[in-house]
């Protein structure tokens, strides 16, 4: 008995060893193949980059001009240069790394570009960090507090499945601003690498503007923005952004504060697209440090309260939210959404729903991702949420009172506007049920024009 016990036990210990085997290469194979395509991420085979992404993803996929030969020193690279790209010279004369401290050398070109012509790079977070090690640790440390967040907004562009859904004029864009993540340039621009251009708003709103993230339209019009604004100009932006140093804050003053390269850390409702709770206390670690930087400038107290009203708005816009939700969630089970789930395009990478059609409402179904092959009703509903939300979102963070009212407006014209749509599809569906009669719309949806298009241009 003893000893047949001890075999099986022996037997059994080379099952998790045999898996353990197993799984290792088994991992390397799906990285690998997820890798597989031209294109970079998780739908690396669904697309192909354009010229200009050797640029914007430079580790990926920039390779070197040929035309020029030869290993050059500094002094030869600025001096083609002055002609081949004089204002590249110019901006790079005028910045710190050319006028270095006396007794360093100034740093060249070939310190971020490399000295061989036909071998160059272009200059990924990594090469900063070999003279910038504290700020280009502060950014990759942000990959701790997950998404959104500077260091991994490549990826998640490349990973959205409407990245590879749509026509490629169409999302070429998308990475203009999320290269954020793959190189240095985008708050302090090339090749001044001005920390004073860096500190004022206007370094942001390039990207952070527009319906979704409309931190640029709050701020300046919130009272911070509107000091910024008549009096920026007159400020000595060559101080670092401390206590003491500015009357008003810019975007970096409270997103960087102390000249944090990490703009992850104290976020609690991060993007706004899903209900949190700010009251648990890693949250109120992180309002902790929001009320310290109000603080520069503000009573303590007072700011705990501006930033609780931050919370009581976001309670108002989930109610609105759910309620939508909730109407189009009982339509679902109605099976009264037109076109159902099975008679609309799939994303070109949904092997799951191609089994199992199935209509996806809010975020945690991962409506995130499913913004364009809907229903109308269901589109009206990511309006609301994405956009008026969104919208009501920034502005109730950034202090402009007038937007909040504004969207708040929008999100309820978008919920009458949902109710009476579901009255609608109900009384149709009463009648197709009477008349046993459904037009299947799948035709038009499946092989319409920009279906088509959509296949062949990615
Ligand atoms: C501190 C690092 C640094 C130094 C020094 C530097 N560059 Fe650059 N350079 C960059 C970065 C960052 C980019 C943008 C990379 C990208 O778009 O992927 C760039 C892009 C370029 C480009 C292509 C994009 C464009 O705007 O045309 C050229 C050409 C260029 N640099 C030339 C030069 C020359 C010439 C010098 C010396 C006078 C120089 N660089 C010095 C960091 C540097
Ligand atoms: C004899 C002139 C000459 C010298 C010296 C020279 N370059 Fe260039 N460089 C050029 C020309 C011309 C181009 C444009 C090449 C092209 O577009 O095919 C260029 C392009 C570049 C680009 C842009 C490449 C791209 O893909 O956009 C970078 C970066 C660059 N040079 C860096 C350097 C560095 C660094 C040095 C010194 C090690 C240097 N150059 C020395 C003439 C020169
Ligand atoms: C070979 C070393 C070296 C490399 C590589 C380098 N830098 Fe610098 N950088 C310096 C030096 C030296 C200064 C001058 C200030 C100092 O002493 O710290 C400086 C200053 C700066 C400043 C401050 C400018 C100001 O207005 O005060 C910025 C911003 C900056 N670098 C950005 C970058 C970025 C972005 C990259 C990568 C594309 C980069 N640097 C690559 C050495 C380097
Ligand atoms: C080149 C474009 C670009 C610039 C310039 C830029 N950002 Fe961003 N920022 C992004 C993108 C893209 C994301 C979202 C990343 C993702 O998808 O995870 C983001 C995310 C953020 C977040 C969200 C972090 C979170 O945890 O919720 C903050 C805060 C932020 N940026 C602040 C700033 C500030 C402040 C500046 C200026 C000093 C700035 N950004 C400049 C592109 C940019
Ligand atoms: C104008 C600049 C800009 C463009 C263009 C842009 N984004 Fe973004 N994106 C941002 C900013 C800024 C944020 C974060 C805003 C915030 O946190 O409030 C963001 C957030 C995101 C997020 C959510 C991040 C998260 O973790 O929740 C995804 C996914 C995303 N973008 C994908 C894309 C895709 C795909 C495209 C192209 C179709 C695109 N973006 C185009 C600036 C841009
Ligand atoms: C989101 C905008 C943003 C991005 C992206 C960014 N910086 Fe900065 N950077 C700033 C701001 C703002 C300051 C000024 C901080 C201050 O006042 O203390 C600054 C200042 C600097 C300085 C000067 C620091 C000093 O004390 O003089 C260096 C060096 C620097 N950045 C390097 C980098 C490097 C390396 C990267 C890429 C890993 C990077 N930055 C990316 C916004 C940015
Ligand atoms: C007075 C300080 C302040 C200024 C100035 C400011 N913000 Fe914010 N921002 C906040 C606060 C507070 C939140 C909400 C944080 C939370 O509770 O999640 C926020 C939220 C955000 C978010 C969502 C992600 C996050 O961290 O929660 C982004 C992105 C953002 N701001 C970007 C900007 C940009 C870009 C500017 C300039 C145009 C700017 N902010 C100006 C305080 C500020
Ligand atoms: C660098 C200084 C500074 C910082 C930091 C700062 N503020 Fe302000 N804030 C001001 C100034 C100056 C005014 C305009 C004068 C006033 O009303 O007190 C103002 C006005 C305001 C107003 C409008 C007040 C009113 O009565 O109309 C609000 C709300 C506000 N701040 C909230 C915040 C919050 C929340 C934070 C932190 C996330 C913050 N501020 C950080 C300087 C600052």
């Amino acid at each position: 008995m003893a000893r047949s016990g001890k075999g099986n036990h022996v037997q059994y210990v080379w099952i998790p060893v045999i898996a353990a085997l197993l799984a290792v290469p088994l991992g390397f194979m799906y990285v690998s193949w997820n890798k597989a395509g031209e294109g970079a991420g998780l739908y690396s085979r669904q697309w192909q980059p354009d010229a200009v992404f050797s640029y914007w993803n430079p580790g990926e996929f920039y390779r070197s001009v040929d035309t020029v030969q030869g290993v050059f020193s500094g002094e030869q690279c600025v001096q083609c240069h002055a002609a081949v790209t004089p204002g590249i010279v110019k901006d790079w004369r005028l910045s710190r790394h050319s006028t270095a401290a006396p007794g360093k050398k100034p740093v060249y070109c070939l310190s971020c570009h490399g000295d061989d012509h036909q071998d160059l790079h272009m200059p990924t977070p990594d090469v900063c960090a070999g003279c910038h090690a504290i700020q280009h640790s502060q950014f990759v440390d942000e990959k701790r507090y997950g998404f959104p967040s500077h260091a991994l907004a490549m990826e998640r562009a490349v990973d959205a499945r409407h990245f590879v859904d749509k026509p490629k004029p169409e999302v070429t864009s998308c990475l203009q601003c999320h290269s954020v993540a793959t190189k240095c340039d985008s708050c302090h621009t090339r090749h001044r690498f001005s920390a004073a251009e860096a500190r004022r708003s206007e370094a942001c709103i390039t990207c952070h503007s527009g319906p979704p993230h409309p931190d640029d339209e709050t701020f300046f019009a919130s009272a911070h923005g509107k000091i910024y604004r008549q009096e920026g100009e007159n400020w000595d932006w060559s101080k670092p952004l401390r206590k003491g140093n500015y009357k008003s804050p810019t975007c970096a003053y409270c997103h960087m504060a102390e000249g944090k390269h990490q703009v992850a850390d104290k976020s609690i409702w991060k993007f706004g697209i899903l209900e949190i709770n700010p009251d648990t206390s890693a949250n109120e670690v992180r309002r902790r440090a929001w009320i310290k930087v109000c603080s520069d400038c503000h009573e303590a107290g007072w700011s705990r309260d501006r930033l609780e009203e931050l919370d009581t708005e976001r309670k108002r816009a989930w109610r609105k939210l759910y309620e939508a939700e909730d109407l189009i969630k009982d339509l679902r089970s109605e099976e009264l959404l037109y076109p159902a789930a099975g008679e609309r395009p799939l994303y070109p990478v949904d092997v799951i729903e191609k089994l199992w059609p199935r209509e996806r409402i809010g975020f945690y179904e991962g409506q995130a991702s499913a913004f364009y092959n809907v229903s109308p009703i269901e589109r009206d509903y990511f309006d609301m949420w994405y956009f008026d939300n969104l919208g009501a979102y920034k502005g109730a963070a950034h202090g402009a009172p007038n937007f909040v009212t504004a969207q708040h407006q929008k999100m309820d014209q978008a919920l009458k506007s949902i109710k009476q749509q579901a009255k609608a599809l109900r009384t149709a569906g009463e009648q197709e049920r009477l008349y046993k009669e459904r037009v299947d719309p799948s035709a038009l949806w499946k092989q319409g024009e920009y279906t088509e298009y959509n296949k062949e241009h990615n």
